[in-house]
């Protein structure tokens, strides 16, 4: 069973194209096979993977205006077992350019659907990179997906726009996706010198509870210079201090996965 998963936030900054590059390489290099579909204009996770997000071809958005089908947008990246849909800044003139298509939200959902028993068979996860918005592109991937991983900087501001996120995935449970949940939330940039980064983690296990990963992703620079290598951190330098914890989150993440499967 493939299960998609948006990795999501309105927030900017806060982690989400990183955790997508090395969660999706960490799972991976451990056995399972992933595709990641860049949905956010900005294409950080397309170049994150040495890809080019100019390509006039091969873009999320000839996918989605139905010019290029699945089988063409999907890229192998360096990483075995590890393939992606690469974004294409055109992607944002989608939401204007579909104004009058009152089915638009549901286009993604669409196209993955007609494929999880084809083409998408042979994923464990689909991770869809959002922009930071509650825009369109976002709507469509809350509307296309299973469950959600929220990415949370712990800092000042990381639980308002929180309540924000979870009214606008209330509201589309109740709407247009009602199997969708919360697989998890992940504190990121945690900075031990800083006291603020343990509060903000007190606070977000007792509001959200164990839906909160045990791992946490420390403030590392290795995280930040890789992309600029074209290549996930995990890959880029495994043993630093960033890198293990997104194996260690891999592996929660898996675990986690067998005991819901199980309940
Ligand atoms: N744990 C970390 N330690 C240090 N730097 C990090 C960490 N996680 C992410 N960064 C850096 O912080 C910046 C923002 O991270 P990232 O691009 O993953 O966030 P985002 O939520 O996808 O942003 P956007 O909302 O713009 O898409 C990037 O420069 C990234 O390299
Ligand atoms: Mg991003």
């Amino acid at each position: 069973m493939t299960t998609t998963i948006s990795v999501i936030n309105q927030k900017g900054g806060v982690g989400k194209t990183t955790t997508v590059i090395n969660l999706a390489a960490s799972l991976s290099i451990m056995g399972q096979t992933n595709l990641v579909v860049d949905l956010d204009p900005q294409g950080n996770a397309t170049t994150g993977f040495g890809k080019s997000n100019t390509d006039e071809n091969k873009n999320i958005y000839n996918l989605l205006i139905k010019k290029i089908d699945l089988g063409q947008a999907i890229q192998k990246t360096n990483i075995k077992n590890l393939d992606i849909v690469g974004s294409h800044v055109n992607l944002s003139g989608l939401e204007v350019e579909t104004a009058n298509d009152s089915k638009r939200a549901f286009v993604l959902k669409e196209i993955l659907s007609s494929e999880k028993s084809g083409l998408l068979k042979k994923y464990d996860n689909i991770f869809i990179d959002c922009p930071p918005s509650l825009s369109l592109l976002t709507i469509m991937s809350l509307v296309a997906s299973d469950e959600l991983l929220v990415p949370l900087q712990t800092e000042f501001f990381a639980l308002e726009g929180i309540t924000q996120l979870v009214k606008t995935i209330d509201r589309i449970k109740e709407n247009l996706n009602p199997t969708l949940s919360i697989r998890g939330i992940l504190l990121t940039m945690f900075d031990k010198r800083n006291k603020l980064s343990s509060e903000v983690d007190r606070e977000a296990r007792n509001y959200f509870k164990e839906k909160v990963y045990e791992t946490v992703i420390q403030r590392n620079v290795r995280l930040s210079e890789a992309p600029s290598h074209g290549l996930p951190c995990v890959v880029y330098d495994k043993n630093c201090v960033g890198s293990k914890s997104y194996f260690k989150l891999a592996k929660e993440f898996m675990e986690n996965n067998t005991i819901e499967s199980a309940a």
